[in-house]
């Protein structure tokens, strides 16, 4: 892997907690500027702040991705503050309430579908819009296997993170001769405060057949989800765009 990343702007969002901060700190260790945001305010200074401990460059602004003069501000300020945005990571998620289809609500659906899918849409729209003047970029967006395939009892989530991929693969076809590559990654549960509430939720007997219905039986790590994310942003993964990308101990390939 290609880990130089010196002289080159991250913008992670979602980057307070979980995937977020490991991805943020993982580019900060490979040199890149970063730019940490979240709704989140003291979450997303704890990040910067292990990220300036170990000697690296990065500054938090907030952003709510489901409204668009905050990601508008967010796009802006981070070329403002560091000049340019070479990796756009929209990772900013929330996981919806568990429920059968038939008795999902109708509010809850579309606080999902805010986040996940327009958040995204209108973070990546915002950074394509700089990297097509600079002639260069690499978008990841965070789906999830729930992305891939069906997730009972929280149709949302699943529409949310299909959405993404289909909106990764859009512009990967779009954006493909212009100097950008537009990927998506979509792990299985990985252990973030995201899943741990929703372990709270559905109970220890659940979560182990979660566990043993995943063939590596085991839960992902943020950093092994992190890894992948900063790979298809490096000159490694330079031909491959559109892609979505299971991070899943295999449950995918069965
Ligand atoms: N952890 C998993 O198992 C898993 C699996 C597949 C996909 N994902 C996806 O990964 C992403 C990160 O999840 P995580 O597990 O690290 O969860 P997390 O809850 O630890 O982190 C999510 C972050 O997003 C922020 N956020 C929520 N709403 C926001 C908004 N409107 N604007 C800006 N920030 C907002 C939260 O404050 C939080 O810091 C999400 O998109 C999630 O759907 C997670």
């Amino acid at each position: 892997m290609i880990k130089n990343f010196a002289g080159k702007v991250a913008l992670i969002t979602g980057a307070a907690s979980g995937l977020g901060r490991a991805t943020a700190l993982l580019f900060a260790e490979h040199g890149a500027k970063v730019i940490v945001s979240d709704i989140t305010i003291d979450g997303g200074h704890e990040t910067v702040k292990m990220i300036q401990d170990k000697g690296g460059d990065a500054t938090f602004i907030e952003c709510n991705v489901a409204n668009e003069e905050s990601v508008n501000t967010l796009i802006s300020k981070t070329v403002e503050t560091y000049g340019r945005l070479d990796y756009g990571i929209n990772n900013a998620g929330i996981g919806g309430i568990w429920t059968a289809t038939h008795k999902y609500p109708t509010d809850n659906f579309e606080k999902v579908m805010a986040i996940n899918t327009t958040g995204v849409f209108m973070c990546m729209r915002a950074e394509l819009e700089v990297m097509t003047k600079q002639g260069s970029g690499a978008i990841v967006n965070v789906s999830s296997v729930a992305g891939l395939s069906g997730f009972p009892n929280n149709v949302a989530y699943a529409a949310s993170k299909h959405a993404v991929v289909g909106m990764t693969k859009s512009a990967g076809l779009e954006y493909a001769k212009k100097g950008i590559r537009v990927n998506a990654v979509c792990p299985v549960f990985t252990i973030t405060p995201l899943v741990t509430g929703m372990f709270d939720v559905i109970g220890d007997d659940m979560k182990d057949k979660l566990e043993a219905s995943i063939p590596m039986k085991r839960f992902g790590k943020p950093e092994e989800i992190a890894d992948a994310i900063v790979w298809l942003c490096s000159d490694a993964s330079s031909f491959i765009t559109g892609h979505a990308l299971p991070i899943d101990g295999g449950i995918m390939a069965g």
